[in-house]
């Protein structure tokens, strides 16, 4: 379903059938994780909400298929925000209320908010390697999944703040654990919002990450 301007395409898809994709140019009221707003010039981004059966790790299998439809050079800054060279290039958001999970992704194209980056694809090649990225992360094995996350990760190794409600601590990130909880200085992070708090050794940015199917 095309739609010139919603409130928020999640809005719209979590009354549809699992299958369902919506998609805007617009929305008057876009979400970001964690009660953010993520507005976006009309027709700039990529704005789509995806109906699926719910999965335990759907948010780390949806930054996976999000990153690979995007493209080489593309990173995962946990949970699932998409990176380009450092800097974010969009955000994924996952809601799940009756049985169903609407995975909603934004993906900056023609503009970007200061600071951030954006894409140069047509969004309707994006929209079709979204779908097809998603249907196959989502029925991957969950080990897949992981490694696969690890993998095209920028979290992994480094030093981090953790800013949790009326709690706040930094240490290193070290993992994620079989539930796609981050893990620092072992401690596991379930929700919350991570902050990088430096660059990691030279050449890591920018290292070579193979493209790989959902198969292996
Ligand atoms: C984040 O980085 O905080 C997640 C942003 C998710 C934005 C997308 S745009 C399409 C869908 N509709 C929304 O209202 N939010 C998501």
């Amino acid at each position: 379903m095309r739609l010139a301007s919603v409130t928020s395409t999640q809005e719209v898809a979590r009354d549809l059938p699992i299958g369902s994709v919506v998609v805007a140019d617009h929305q008057t009221a876009g979400r970001g994780r964690l009660d953010r707003r993520w507005d976006a010039p009309p027709g700039s981004a990529m704005l789509a909400s995806f109906v699926l059966d719910p999965h335990p790790l759907l948010s780390l299998a949806a930054g996976v298929a999000a990153a690979e439809a995007c493209g080489a050079n593309v990173r995962l800054k946990w949970p699932n925000d998409l990176m380009l060279r450092g800097r974010k290039l969009g955000g994924i958001l996952v809601e799940v209320s009756g049985g169903k999970a609407v995975v909603g992704i934004g993906i900056n194209l023609t503009s970007a908010p200061p600071g951030a980056a954006r894409l140069r694809l047509p969004p309707d090649d994006l929209l079709d390697r979204l779908g097809a990225e998603l249907s196959a992360w989502t029925s991957a094995p969950h080990s897949r999944v992981l490694e696969r996350w690890r993998e095209l990760s920028v979290t992994l190794g480094r030093r981090v703040r953790v800013e949790l409600p009326g709690h706040t601590f930094e240490g290193t990130a070290q993992d994620i654990a079989e539930d796609g909880a981050l893990v620092v200085d072992g401690q596991r992070v379930g929700a919350g919002d991570v902050i990088h708090l430096r660059q990691q050794g030279p050449g890591a940015r920018s290292r070579a990450v193979p493209r790989r199917s959902a198969r292996g």
